[in-house]
């Protein structure tokens, strides 16, 4: 079986996504599939094998070679539905979300529009534009993002009025659209949930993130935080979450793999985001879950790679 496996990409989570899409890469070869690598840089060019220029047509040939692709991108340009729809256009089997469960997912208004309506908590919230911006009165604290970002870049949490402005020009660097969120107090807590082609769900042994203060890109990245798997949790609780996670999977449409984040509060849980394209390392959240219910990370991505062919 012909894999080709897509990293890098036009966004801040470049380089995550390429940590992400060497780990995925070298797996499958040593598991014995015939692996293409393909590299989207900083500004949109495609590479392929040898770092060969292949522009964006050549790209779609190589595509056409393989049986299956992982767009293993992260963030816009990748993980909201425009590798799917590169896919669906070209007529290739793809990994993951499509264009719709990605486009929603990436948007953490759309996120929370969806999340309420099938009776899930997320954090009160004011979307801001630029033009809207100067106009937030600030009262208590508050969490400022973008709307479409991930690995929590352009993310500020804002204690004192004198760091709102900072904040908010730090998340509109990264989208025009901003989120100013309520600080929700609770236990970080990620769901893994697979789908598989008849329909049912594997959702993976919850994982709790101890790290003392925020999860930012330095606790994410610089090894500042530890995982706990199974999370401590009583059983109602597990379930609670483990049912809100496959509600909002299935709300959104994903496909394939995706991490569900939440906070426990002392109200129950409150959906943070949902990633179709999560970290995707050995090391990361989503491979560890599934390792902890006794599935590899060469199985995980054999059980994905064949999901897809299906
Ligand atoms: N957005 C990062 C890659 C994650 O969800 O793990
Ligand atoms: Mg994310």
């Amino acid at each position: 079986t012909r894999v080709a496996v897509i990293g890098g990409g036009q966004n801040s989570e470049h380089e995550v996504s390429l940590a992400s899409a060497a780990a995925v890469a070298s797996a499958l070869e040593e598991a014995g599939y015939d692996v293409v690598r393909l590299r989207i840089d900083r500004s949109g060019d495609w590479y392929g094998g040898e770092e060969r220029p292949v522009g964006l047509a050549g790209a779609v040939e190589v595509l056409r070679t393989c049986d299956v692709t992982i767009p293993v991108l992260h963030g816009p340009h990748g993980e909201d539905g425009t590798l799917a729809a590169l896919c669906e256009l070209a007529g290739v089997r793809y990994v993951g979300s499509g264009v719709r469960a990605g486009a929603l997912a990436m948007d953490k208004w759309a996120t929370k529009l969806v999340a309420e309506a099938v009776g899930i908590a997320t954090a009160p919230a004011v979307l801001l534009a630029a033009a809207t911006a100067p106009t937030y009165a600030w009262t208590r604290p508050v969490v400022v993002k973008p709307v479409a970002s991930g690995s929590s870049q352009g993310v500020s949490l804002v204690r004192e009025p004198s760091g709102l402005s900072a904040a908010l020009d730090a998340a509109l660097a990264l989208d025009d659209r901003v989120l100013v969120e309520d600080v929700v107090t609770g236990r970080e807590i990620d769901l893994a949930v697979l789908r598989r082609p008849d329909g049912s769900h594997l959702v993976a042994p919850a994982l709790e993130i101890v790290v003392d203060g925020l999860f930012d890109f330095d606790a994410k990245y610089g090894g500042g935080a530890d995982f706990r798997i199974p999370a401590e949790l009583a059983d109602v609780e597990r379930k609670t979450l483990e049912e809100a996670a496959v509600t909002m999977f299935d709300a959104l449409g994903c496909s394939g793999v995706a991490r569900v984040d939440f906070f426990w509060t002392d109200k129950g849980p409150v959906l943070n985001e949902v990633n179709t394209m999560p970290g995707f390392t050995e090391h990361s959240q989503v491979p560890k879950m599934f390792a902890a219910a006794g599935t590899s990370y060469a199985d995980l991505l054999d059980l994905l790679v064949r999901d897809a062919l299906t």
